[in-house]
């Protein structure tokens, strides 16, 4: 089993790949195995992680040309071309570099965003977009005695979207974001959107934020990222309700003048 990894630092002209064969244990992580290579071929390999248990989400790359977390896919899973998901093509994941997957096990950063050093990329970009559409709850002016209630379907509406861990991997398999950096994205769009539909929340028009061509306007329905999202989180749909409201809106509007 190979292990195909991309490197690259400050300096290098171009980026190349190491190739390390790797000593299969059964259940062995992704991130295990970046740990084997840099136990047994090079301890300056570079990458994130932290929790080691799909929580921290800081541990996204691309692995066979697919956004996932490392600490929670499985190299067996991976072996003979296995595990694909059908995410529809885009320029940044057209491959760069001889790459047998019945074999070998490709991992390179997630696309989209500078990198830094190895499969450590800049999240600036992310988190701006992140605090662009500001992921605060604003309580409505009403000041209840006791707990804000929330009646069960209404929970169970925003609750997918409260799953976010921010690995940015919808980011990286998004190619609207390839070709428009300045769109906002799936993850921050869809945390807005949960924002919208939570009945305690004060601010009502809170779907305007992102009523602009690099919000909710420049997606194009590919879906990639909720085929993607490790959490299950569905970003196409939260954009695609939110452009349905949006537009009726409008229409109410028109109708009213
Ligand atoms: S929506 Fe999913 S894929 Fe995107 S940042 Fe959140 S957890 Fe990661
Ligand atoms: S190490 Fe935290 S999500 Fe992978």
């Amino acid at each position: 089993m190979i292990l195909k990894v991309y490197r690259y630092h400050r300096g290098m002209v171009s980026p190349h790949y190491d190739t390390f064969e790797l000593e299969l244990r059964p259940g062995m992580t992704v991130l295990e195995a970046l740990f084997q290579f840099q136990e047994k071929l090079d301890d300056s390999l570079a990458f994130h992680y932290s929790c080691r248990g799909a929580v921290c989400g800081t541990c996204a790359m691309l692995i066979n040309k697919v956004p996932r977390l490392a600490c929670r896919t499985q190299v067996e899973s991976l072996l003979k071309g296995g595990l694909k998901v059908p995410i529809v093509p885009y320029p940044a994941i057209a491959e760069t570099v001889p790459w047998n997957p019945e074999e070998e096990v490709l991992v390179e950063p997630l696309p989209h965003l500078p990198v830094i050093r190895d499969l450590i990329v800049d999240m600036d970009a992310f988190f701006q977009y992140y605090r662009f559409i500001e992921p605060v709850f604003t309580p409505s002016a009403d000041n209840p005695e006791k707990e804000r209630t929330m009646d069960p379907a209404a929970v169970k509406k925003l609750e997918v979207y409260t799953n976010c861990i921010l690995c940015a991997a919808c980011s990286g398999a998004c190619p609207v974001e390839g070709k428009n950096p300045r769109y906002l994205g799936p993850a921050a769009l869809a945390k807005l959107y949960r924002f919208h539909i939570d009945p305690r929340e004060g601010r009502t028009s809170r779907l305007k934020t992102a009523d602009i061509p690099t919000g909710w306007w420049a997606c194009e329905f590919y879906g990639n990222c909720s085929l993607v999202c490790p959490k299950g989180v569905p970003p196409r749909i939260a954009i695609a309700k939110a452009v349905a409201q949006l537009k009726r809106e409008e229409k109410e509007k028109l109708k009213k003048q």
